[in-house]
């Protein structure tokens, strides 16, 4: 049936039917909060390339964590600045259980136990070449690493990690540290792959926070190519028979065709990482006053559940948050 016994103007006409046909909608569970942790005390330090974004010391950390739960958010997902002298290439201080992470996870859990933690999985926090695995004459070594990915993860469950989110895209990680969990009987851990991470230009400002940025060449022989679409199905198969239970797509507004081709062809949560870049990009222009923030941010956040997302890892989660409330 034709105009005008089909008006699609008709379910548009006021604020209450558009709410009542939406097909998403944004609540606070859809949200993890990235949040960046550094030894000292008191210390809040605004990022430069994130304004209104911060570091955090723990005890101020914990005060970040609290208000997110109260505003209705339920899980954080945790990264480590970590000490110059603290750095190598086999990334040892990562397996420290008295280290940065697994103190801020402890922490976290005893303070606000209800909140779900994950933690950043990944060498290059901890890396003097700021990559994600062990370097052997300028290359990034596979299996060396993933065997210190698996007693990483290990060591973050054991300090109470809810699930584990590995970022570092080296191959079999996710069978592997899958296995050492089971084997150290932590079997309701979780483990939330990257599994289509885009060797991408949008992650600049992170490498600020953490002061990560690679000593030398570039993450494309591990991190995805930017031009391939299908290969994010292949990545994200293996990562689920290997035992992940969510799988990533990151960035996030650049690859919402690869966001919607993984929620047509497989069954799992599927999570998406606003990254850093895209932040960065709107804070500017609004800044600017080129863009109107608050509709802007919820309409890169809406986007990203029309794709298909289930979970979203965003630095906007506490203004959507307060923005939802109305
Ligand atoms: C590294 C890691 C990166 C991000 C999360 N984990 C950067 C990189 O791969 O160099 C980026 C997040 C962001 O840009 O917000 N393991």
């Amino acid at each position: 049936m034709a105009f005008p016994y089909q008006r699609n103007r008709r379910l548009r006409a006021t604020e209450a039917i558009r709410d009542l046909v939406a097909e998403h909608h944004l609540l606070p569970t859809d949200f993890m909060v990235p949040l960046f942790l550094i030894e000292g005390e008191r210390k809040k330090e605004e990022i430069s390339s994130m304004p209104g974004y911060y570091r955090f010391s723990l005890d101020l950390l914990i005060e970040e964590v609290k208000d997110c739960y109260s505003l209705g958010l339920r899980s954080v997902l945790l990264f480590v600045k970590v000490a110059e002298e603290l750095k190598d290439n086999e990334g040892a201080e990562a397996l420290n259980d008295d280290g940065l992470m697994q103190r801020g996870i402890r922490a976290i859990k005893i303070a606000v136990p209800e909140m779900y933690v994950m933690s950043d999985v990944a060498l290059d926090p901890y890396s003097s070449f700021g990559h994600d695995g062990i370097v052997v004459e300028n290359e990034i070594v596979n299996d060396l690493t993933v065997e210190i990915l698996g007693d990483m993860a290990v060591s973050h469950a054991r300090a109470g990690a809810d699930m584990v989110a590995p970022s570092d895209m080296m191959d079999g990680r996710i069978g592997y540290i899958r296995e050492r969990l089971e084997d150290e009987g932590f079997k309701n851990t979780g483990i939330m792959s990257y599994s289509a991470k885009y060797a991408s230009s949008f992650y600049g400002p992170f490498r600020d926070v953490l002061d990560s940025t690679p000593g030398f060449g570039d993450k494309k022989t591990y991190q995805m190519n930017i031009a391939n679409s299908q290969e994010a199905l292949s990545e994200v198969e293996r990562d689920i028979e290997e035992g992940a239970d969510i799988v990533m797509i990151k960035p996030g507004m650049p690859y919402l065709d690869v966001l919607r081709i993984v929620k047509d062809n497989f069954n799992v949560p599927i999570a998406v990482y606003q990254v850093s870049g895209e932040y960065a990009m709107i804070k500017a222009a609004a800044e600017k006053g080129w863009l109107p923030h608050d509709e802007v941010v919820l309409e890169s956040l809406i986007a990203f559940k029309r794709a298909g997302a289930t979970l979203i890892a965003t630095y906007f989660a506490k203004d959507a948050v307060r923005l939802l409330k109305g």
